[in-house]
């Protein structure tokens, strides 16, 4: 695990521009800031890129996929299914323990720029399908989390609840007083999505005019789906890999999202 995180941090590190390249990021950063200027209703919709800079791995750009397959014999989309859950208990908490719990986890510059930018007021929502509460953590208040969150947890037989804290204390399985298995209140394949967050996610994005989408392939269903309710002016991708929507984005920016978004937002330049 700590190899898979150090690998991925090298990579983006790597990817930060080299000389030739930093006069056109500077260029891409300056437009940003120009774009935030004349916004009043931004929206930002991401996934787990926007968690790497600090140091939880996702699943397609790390070699996320082919260690669950080596370690599991499964792809990680089998690993976190419902019939994954309720078949293999054990397997399902060895997985997630050792690869979705990262309680020390601390908010990155991105985290922390999205947060300011509600504070001025020019950010009304962060919708994210991570589950790792790093945007509650940096100070943002109107957080979406479509696919959960492991600070929220259940049990399945009598619906008590129980904190992060509390499960990662537990045995693998955590097992609640009545003997029910704690489950964490995360979306797993096979699940739906909560029908009021889904909601509120489509009006939010619906009444932008700006949409910032970052660190998501845009490859997860429905959460990719979101994109297209947006009628608003501009359109920007900050995502290292490429997606489906740079093609018909006002700006699509390929480079980490931390370090943008710090030029962009935290940096005492104004545009
Ligand atoms: N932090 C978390 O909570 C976490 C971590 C892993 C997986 N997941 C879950 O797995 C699913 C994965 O789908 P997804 O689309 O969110 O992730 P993904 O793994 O499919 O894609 C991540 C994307 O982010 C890009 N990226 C990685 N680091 C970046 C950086 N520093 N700056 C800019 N771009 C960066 C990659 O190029 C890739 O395209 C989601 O449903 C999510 O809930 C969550
Ligand atoms: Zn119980």
């Amino acid at each position: 695990m700590k190899d898979a995180i150090e690998d991925q941090l090298r990579q983006i590190k790597q990817t930060v521009p080299k000389t030739e390249n930093v006069a056109a990021l500077n260029e891409q950063v300056w437009q940003l800031k120009g774009i935030l200027a004349r916004s009043k209703r931004v929206v930002f919709l991401g996934g787990a890129g926007t968690s790497t800079e600090s140091g939880i791995p996702d699943f397609r750009s790390s070699d996320g996929v082919f260690t669950a397959m080596k370690q599991f014999g499964h792809t990680p989309e089998v690993l976190l299914s419902h019939t994954f859950f309720e078949t293999h208990p054990e397997e399902f908490f060895e997985y997630y323990r050792a690869y979705l719990l990262h309680p020390k986890a601390q908010p990155n510059d991105a985290h922390r720029a999205l947060a300011r930018l509600e504070a001025e007021g020019k950010l009304s929502a962060v919708i994210t399908q991570n589950i790792d509460g790093l945007h509650q953590k940096a100070g943002s208040k109107n957080v979406l989390e479509l696919h959960g969150s492991v600070f929220r947890n259940h049990c399945v037989n009598c619906n008590r609840a129980y904190t992060l804290d509390e499960v990662v204390k537990k045995s693998v399985v955590p097992r609640c007083y009545c003997g029910g298995v704690i489950k964490p209140d995360v979306v797993l394949y096979e699940e739906a999505l909560n029908e009021q967050t889904w909601r509120a996610a489509m009006t939010q994005i619906h009444r932008a005019d700006t949409l910032i989408v970052g660190g998501t392939s845009l490859l997860v269903y429905p959460a990719a789906g979101l994109v297209d309710y947006f009628q608003g002016s501009n359109l920007v991708v900050i995502n290292l890999g490429k997606t489906s929507k740079d093609a018909c984005a006002t700006l699509a920016i390929s480079a980490p999202i931390g370090k943008v978004l710090r030029d962009a937002v935290l940096s005492a330049k104004t545009a």
